[in-house]
């Protein structure tokens, strides 16, 4: 398999403020912080890859913008192939408002998708060559769907695509045709309708998913690891992971699946259990600090993973 790994996605600025906690309906309450960050689920993912060492290339769009062309240079800094990251004229840079209650590190996050709204089939087509030799390739709900689908339906590889932002009545065509769908608890209820609130719960929801099509299910159980389950097979997996006290977990999802396509890309002989434990260590080693980029594992972390 190559270890090329392609993420079709977005990228967003994310417009940060830390508080005791997130405020109610109409209240206004004073933060501590506010920071700027590089965000967007698939910017994100790319990074996390890119940060362990992985051979990345990103299909995405930003705006004709100062945050724009910023982004992509950061991306270069990271060595992520960025042909296929575009500037978008006469479009904004997406952008999230994210509030993060620094007692227990929850988030809210709004995002406003800008130029991600103007990712294309076009985009699509002149990354053909890339993708037609890639091993992985890793996508998200956060862009046009129509895209995603299509990418999907021709990607001849092992693709991952994380249901985030979770869509109620997703085209079960996603489903069956992602090699692995991966969602955490939160998104797992919307897409079966099912409660899905502690360990039963999300096995009875993973049994959903594999009903609705999906040949693959990670489903991500926060500071409880992850389970899987496959097509056909009635066993399902739990992988527990460490307990950390977190401070921001805002992006640990995408660290997770990022880090989970590089384990697959770079050690093709582990079997999907050993990728999902190290992808959860990695993830829960993320939330112990503020933001996404910055606090998401390199190569010298990972070492001490997997010793
Ligand atoms: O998953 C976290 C990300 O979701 C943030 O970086 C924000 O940009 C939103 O896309």
């Amino acid at each position: 398999m190559s270890s090329q790994i392609v993420v079709l996605g977005s990228c967003m600025i994310d417009f940060v403020s830390y508080s005791p906690r997130l405020p109610k309906k109409g209240e206004t309450l004073k933060g501590t912080s506010f920071v700027t960050n590089q965000g967007g689920k698939g910017a994100n993912q790319c990074m996390s890859a890119a940060k362990l060492g992985g051979n990345v290339a990103l299909i995405a769009r930003v705006g004709d913008d100062h945050f724009g062309k910023e982004y992509i240079e950061v991306l270069k800094s990271y060595s992520v192939d960025v042909t296929h990251t575009r500037l978008t004229p006469n479009y904004s840079s997406g952008i999230a408002q994210i509030m993060v209650d620094e007692s227990v590190g929850d988030n809210s996050i709004v995002i406003v998708p800008g130029a991600n709204d103007a990712l294309s089939l076009e985009d699509l087509h002149q990354a053909e060559e890339l993708l037609a030799n890639a091993g992985i390739l890793v996508c998200q709900l956060e862009t046009p769907l129509n895209v995603t689908l299509q990418a999907l339906r021709h990607f001849k590889g092992t693709s991952i695509l994380n249901g985030a932002p979770a869509i109620q009545d997703i085209d079960v065509d996603f489903l069956k045709l992602a090699t692995i769908f991966c969602v955490n608890e939160t998104e797992a209820a919307t897409v079966t309708g099912l409660n899905c609130e502690n360990l039963d719960e999300a096995k009875i929801a993973l049994r959903k998913l594999l009903s609705m099509g999906c040949n693959t299910v990670i489903l991500t159980l926060g500071d409880k690891g992850a389970i899987i389950g496959f097509k056909g097979d009635q066993n399902i997996t739990h992988v527990s992971c460490d307990k950390v006290t977190p401070v921001d977990t805002t992006g640990a999802g995408d660290c997770f699946i990022g880090s989970l396509a590089f384990l697959m890309a770079k050690f093709p002989d582990l079997n999907l259990e050993d990728h999902v434990k190290i992808a959860c260590a990695l993830a829960s080693y993320s939330v112990q600090f503020m933001g996404t980029h910055k606090a998401f594992p390199d190569s010298n972390i990972l070492r001490k993973y997997l010793q």
